[in-house]
């Protein structure tokens, strides 16, 4: 969870710092194609939509319409509403929607800001229709090498620590009858070169960034500016899970 509520400054921040560009999400786009048949029309249950950027990648990759719910006014209110896309005021553990409405849902980088995993299970299977995959993107404990943030910031594995695990995330659905389908890391291209990985570093808008001390987020900027140096044309790759349930 946040400490205190996003404003619209947190939101436009969290825009700025985290939405990654598309044309660095390829690898997501086939992974998702590959663990689940989105036909256009179908619906997609976002939840924890944050500004919407994958409510939007959906939609132009698949075609469907995106039930896009986010609880923080100032970051729902920067989610497109479209024809396609329907930002919603609610949470994973009382989602504002009917029963048995969605194809699937996504969860990015979102089960650790749950309070009630479970509960937010059941809501899950209440409004998925039967068989809907849930699509998780998540960093976990002790798979996190490969984060672009623990490879600058080591410190930020501690923070990972604190997520669910794999296997807690897995108990906390089978409650509601999910079941684990597949889990892959997959890389994303979060920026063209390190340089600009590192200045598009916003650390008020990501947890794993500010749960470090001062001097250890200091250290790990310098490490990745000297790394940008040595390295000028190396794409901003960072790796993180998609864990499928249904
Ligand atoms: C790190 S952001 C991820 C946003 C977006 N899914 C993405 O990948 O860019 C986490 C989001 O989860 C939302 N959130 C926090 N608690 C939640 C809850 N209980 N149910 C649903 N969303 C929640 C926050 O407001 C925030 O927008």
């Amino acid at each position: 969870m946040e400490a205190t509520a996003p404003d619209h400054r947190f939101a436009e921040d969290y825009r700025l710092a985290r939405e990654i560009p598309r044309d660095g999400l390829t690898a997501w786009r086939a992974a998702v194609a590959a663990e689940v048949d989105l036909a256009p029309g179908a619906t997609l249950l976002d939840v924890g939509a944050g500004t919407g950027a994958f409510s939007s990648a959906f939609a132009d990759w698949f075609g469907v319409r995106v039930l896009a719910v986010e609880p923080a006014a100032a970051m729902r209110a920067l989610i497109p509403r479209t024809a396609t896309i329907e930002p919603l005021d609610g949470r994973a553990e009382a989602l504002p929607v009917p029963d048995r409405c969605a194809d699937a849902a996504w969860l990015g980088s979102v089960v650790h800001h749950i309070g009630d995993l479970p509960a937010a299970a059941r809501e899950l299977r209440r409004a998925l229709k039967p068989g809907a995959p849930v699509l998780i993107r998540n960093s976990f404990p002790g798979r996190c090498a490969r984060d672009l943030r623990v490879r600058f910031f080591p410190g930020a594995e501690r923070i990972v620590d604190g997520c669910p695990t794999v296997e807690q995330t897995c108990e906390a659905f089978a409650g509601a009858g999910f079941a684990r389908v597949a889990l892959h890391a997959v890389p994303q291209e979060s920026a063209p070169s390190l340089a600009a990985f590192a200045d598009r570093i916003r650390r008020d808008t990501d947890a794993k960034l500010r749960g470090l001390g001062d001097a250890e987020f200091e250290r790990g900027m310098r490490r990745l500016r000297t790394a940008a140096e040595q390295e000028p044309d190396r794409p901003a790759v960072s790796w993180m899970d998609l864990l499928v349930l249904a």
